[in-house]
């Protein structure tokens, strides 16, 4: 069956972020100048998906308004003859259909993808975590799609990491397939290193089928008290399969000050109105 739709979990704190996301959701905080929720929703749309659920939460009203038609900006825009970024207003808003959900207590990711349970139903969906932005020529969740239609079942995305990471990720037992991609055995959410059953860390790109809301359903809070996501899958591993793959791509999390400053730099040294002078202006400041 094919991928319809895809969730995007946007209701977090962002407390590794604070005191800037006190008073502004995270999601839009600025990748050189586009809010980060836009490469998300980019993203989602260059993998051939059309609906976009957008899980929100008290204070991420800037979201709704940001994808949303703004009648006055555009009637300003246009008195003042700045036709181009006129358009570029329409576009953003025309950009795809999104659906908000409200989660209303703040209890994990697990929780956050449960309360889109009605809205998806009965059809497997993707699910995008905006802290991780991708930059790869194939977009990873296309590349997370093309598993999908192999296995026909749930996909994780992957990546290597250090082992005194391994306590920040979900972190898979894999069993090789094929070059890159794994068929998951286990999982455990952010073990210790010594604990961690291989340094494959999932990364916020999932495939999943719609028998993840019964397992979310039956899964108690875990790591932080939270409902994770990993010990759903963890409890659908028992009747269906799960693969993982890593994916092709430079991986950043925005969600700290040190993985935005990253991903800005990269993505601004690129930018062709922009790059060559901050690139200069970086050689005089080292
Ligand atoms: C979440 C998941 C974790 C996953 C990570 C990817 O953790 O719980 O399994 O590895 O996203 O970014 P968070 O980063 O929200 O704490």
């Amino acid at each position: 069956m094919k991928v319809r739709k895809a969730v995007i979990t946007a209701a977090g704190w962002g407390t590794r972020f604070l005191p800037v996301t006190k008073a502004q959701p995270k999601e839009m905080l600025p990748l050189v100048n586009k809010p980060l929720i836009q490469y998300s929703v980019e993203e989602v749309i260059a993998s051939g998906i059309e609906q976009i659920i957008l899980i929100t939460a008290l204070g991420k009203r800037a979201l709704e308004d940001y994808f949303d038609r703004s009648f006055e900006l555009e009637y300003f825009l246009e008195q003042k003859g700045e036709i181009r970024l006129l358009e570029e207003m329409r576009d953003l808003s025309g950009l795809v259909n999104i659906c908000y959900v409200r989660q209303k207590e703040q209890m994990g990711l697990g929780h956050a993808i449960l309360t889109a349970r009605d809205v998806v139903g009965e059809e497997p969906f993707a699910v995008l975590l905006p802290d991780d932005i991708i930059d790869s020529r194939v977009p990873a969740l296309k590349q997370m799609l093309d598993i999908y239609e192999r296995y026909g079942t749930n996909v994780v995305a992957v990546e290597r990491v250090s082992r005194e990471d391994t306590v920040k990720y979900g972190i898979i037992e894999p069993r090789e397939v094929s070059g890159g991609v794994y068929q998951v055995l286990d999982l455990v959410e952010k073990p210790e290193p010594e604990e961690a059953p291989s340094d494959l860390g999932v990364v916020g790109r999932y495939i999943l089928m719609p028998q993840i809301f019964d397992a979310l359903e039956a899964t108690p809070r875990g790591k932080n008290q939270e409902i994770q996501l990993t010990d759903a899958l963890r409890l659908l591993l028992k009747g269906q399969a799960i693969y993982a793959g890593e994916f092709e791509g430079a991986r950043y999390d925005v969600g700290t000050p040190i993985g935005w400053l990253k991903a800005t730099a990269s993505f601004a040294l690129r930018d062709p109105d922009i790059g060559q002078e901050l690139r200069e202006y970086l050689r005089q400041l080292l």
